[in-house]
């Protein structure tokens, strides 16, 4: 633990699973629950190529067509999440990557399930580092400055 450590910003997700069962709210919820702050939000339909550079790291691997099919199957919320290791945090919120084996408490352990898709649809995303959150925002957020008067 680092009480020095800086705010950061992270990328979450709301996948199409999320928004199709009406997630939102309990996911937004979670978040504020636990004391981060959002400084942005839009829902989209991502496109292809945000998701081939979102996903760069995946390209090449068995799960990446499917995964990237199921990114497009319906809209999306994207939002920037803020706080004091938030990267961090937001994925001890979110879980293990399988909802089978995710603990209970979290997001993905509490709300999802194999539905037996040829790709694991877990409901949210977060950046993993603060590299991946850099990059992540500004596929998502292009060009967006966030200015508060407070
Ligand atoms: P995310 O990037 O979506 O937050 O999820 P993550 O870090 O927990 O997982 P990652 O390894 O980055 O994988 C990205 C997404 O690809 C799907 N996936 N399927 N073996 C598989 O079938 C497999 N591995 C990964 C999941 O939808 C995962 O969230
Ligand atoms: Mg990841």
């Amino acid at each position: 633990m680092n009480p020095a450590a800086s705010v950061e910003r992270t990328l979450v997700l709301v996948k199409p699973d999320g928004v199709r069962r009406n997630l939102i709210g309990e996911i937004v919820s979670r978040i504020e629950a636990k004391g981060y702050s959002i400084s942005a939000l839009r829902m989209l339909d991502a496109d292809r190529s945000m998701l081939e550079t979102h996903y760069a790291e995946h390209v090449g691997k068995p799960f990446f067509e499917p995964l990237v099919e199921f990114m497009l199957s319906g809209p999306i919320v994207a939002m920037i999440v803020e706080g004091n290791r938030v990267i961090e945090g937001f994925r001890s919120l979110a879980g293990a990557t399988d909802p089978t084996v995710a603990a209970p408490g979290t997001i993905r352990g509490d709300l999802a399930r194999d539905q037996g898709t040829k790709v694991v649809q877990n409901l949210v995303h977060g950046s993993d580092s603060l590299e991946s959150a850099k990059r992540e925002i500004e596929i998502f957020f292009a060009g967006l400055t966030i200015e508060r008067k407070s």
